[in-house]
């Protein structure tokens, strides 16, 4: 039982990051596309809801956060009398730059795939950040993934996000900080 709740304290202390790198871009991004509206094979190499001030802003904001949890680490470790992982110094911009590129990706896959900006495409839009930051992350602090990212953890990772960006979707849509509800 003890195993099962750590597992999903730490997977819910590493996604927070991801969560919050992948959620600042919808409310402060904006202005000019990263793909500067250019074309590869007559489609757009990324769309219009791929920004510059989003990518940055989200980075940064993920990149605070990781900062803010190690802050508090010792502190929540003490409330909750489980201990959460805290994040070596080469992750605090992997997994939210990680986060940033895998939803850059998906766009990048649904413009070849020749779906509009906007247009859902299940799973890869529920997953896209959340394996980016993992892979990133992976590749960068290959040591604490190993220790921190059991199968468990990635496991309960990729199980619990669909429905948090589901709801985070919806409520951003229903605040009219987005114009579609996914
Ligand atoms: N956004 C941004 N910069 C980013 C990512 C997102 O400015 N790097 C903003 C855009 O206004 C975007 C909104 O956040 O429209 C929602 O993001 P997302 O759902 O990922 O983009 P979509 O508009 O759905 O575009 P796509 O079809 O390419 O996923
Ligand atoms: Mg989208």
């Amino acid at each position: 039982m003890t195993l099962l709740v750590q597992t999903v304290l730490s997977a819910l202390w590493i996604v927070i990051p991801v969560y919050v790198a992948n959620s600042i871009p919808v409310l402060a991004g904006g202005g000019r596309p990263i793909d500067d509206g250019r074309r590869w094979r007559e489609r757009r190499i990324l769309g219009d809801g791929k920004t510059w001030r989003g990518a940055i802003l989200g980075t940064v904001a993920g990149a605070l956060t990781v900062l803010v949890l190690n802050q508090i680490s010792s502190l929540a470790t003490s409330i909750l009398g489980l201990s959460v992982p805290a994040f070596p110094t080469s992750a605090v911009v992997a997994l939210p730059l990680g986060a940033i590129l895998g939803d850059i990706g998906a766009s990048f896959v649904k413009r070849r795939m020749d779906r509009e900006r906007g247009s859902p495409v299940p799973v890869l839009d529920q997953l896209d950040f959340i394996l980016g930051a993992l892979i990133v992350t992976w590749m960068v602090a290959p040591a604490w993934f190993g220790a921190v990212v059991t199968p468990g953890v990635a496991f309960i990772v990729l199980l619990i996000t669909p429905f948090v960006h589901r709801l985070s979707n919806v409520a951003a849509y229903v605040m009219r900080l987005k114009d579609e509800p996914w």
